[in-house]
């Protein structure tokens, strides 16, 4: 029997369709790395109606799916490059910038903003732990998936090795998804939810800008990674 759109845990929903990431994003429901909870326990401690968040879940998934946004449906090697050309491609590209307009923020307006001065300092423990993590992704753990894919489309049997990969650098890696993933809602929690105060330069602006959508970033890597990619491998 089919689910309906609001069964299953968060993570399971929105691998389903994405496109009720929108609603979970409305009611500030994690659903990447605190996906692996059911809705309605998520419901039942944050205080949120199930009725209606299901009616808004169902509500999206009427219209037919793109098949460019159905990332459930991709194959474990593409959705791999996927990931590696829009996410990690956006890390390289906007972490050191961040970290940089952080420290600025933090220098200039600490003194009467003491929390700029922790957001630079959580921020700049992400740019360290995302630099070694996406070098592991890329190196390691992400090759080994597409070989392990391609045995088994083949029809022979994948390296022990591969296999061996697969399993440790899960662990490792989705613990650090957790640490990374702590440390933006400790940011998001410091910025007052990306509120930027009243008598501050624009530089601040711009940087919390930045730290929001650096979040919204990594909320649907981590989605892509934890709910679709490696539990698929985990399953090869
Ligand atoms: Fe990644």
């Amino acid at each position: 029997m089919e689910k309906t759109a609001s069964q299953g845990t968060i993570g399971e929903i929105v691998a389903a369709d994405f496109r009720t990431a929108k609603v979970f994003e409305k009611y500030k429901i994690d659903f990447c790395c605190g996906g692996n909870v059911a809705l309605d326990s998520a419901c039942e401690k944050t205080g949120i109606n199930l009725a209606a968040i299901s009616k808004e879940l169902e509500a999206v998934k009427k219209s037919p799916m793109d098949r460019s946004q159905n990332y459930a449906a991709w194959e474990l090697p593409f959705l791999a490059d996927y990931i590696i050309n829009t996410h990690h491609t956006y890390l390289k590209e906007n972490t050191e910038q961040i970290a940089a307009y952080a420290s600025k923020i933090s220098t200039v307006h600490g003194p009467h903003h003491p929390e700029m001065i922790e957001i630079s300092k959580n921020f700049d423990k992400i740019a360290t732990d995302m630099a070694a993590h996406l070098r592991e992704e890329e190196e390691v753990f992400f090759p080994a998936i597409k070989r392990v894919y391609a045995a088994k489309k083949s029809g022979s049997r994948p390296l022990a090795t591969d296999l061996e990969t697969l399993k440790t650098s899960f662990t490792k890696l989705d613990e650090e998804h957790v640490l990374i993933g702590d440390a933006t809602h400790a940011i998001r929690h410091l910025t007052n939810e990306y509120v930027v105060p009243a008598d501050v330069c624009n530089t601040v602006m711009v940087t919390y800008q930045k730290l929001k959508e650096f979040e919204d970033d990594l909320h649907k890597h981590v989605h892509l990674e934890n709910n679709i990619l490696f539990l698929k491998a985990t399953l090869l």
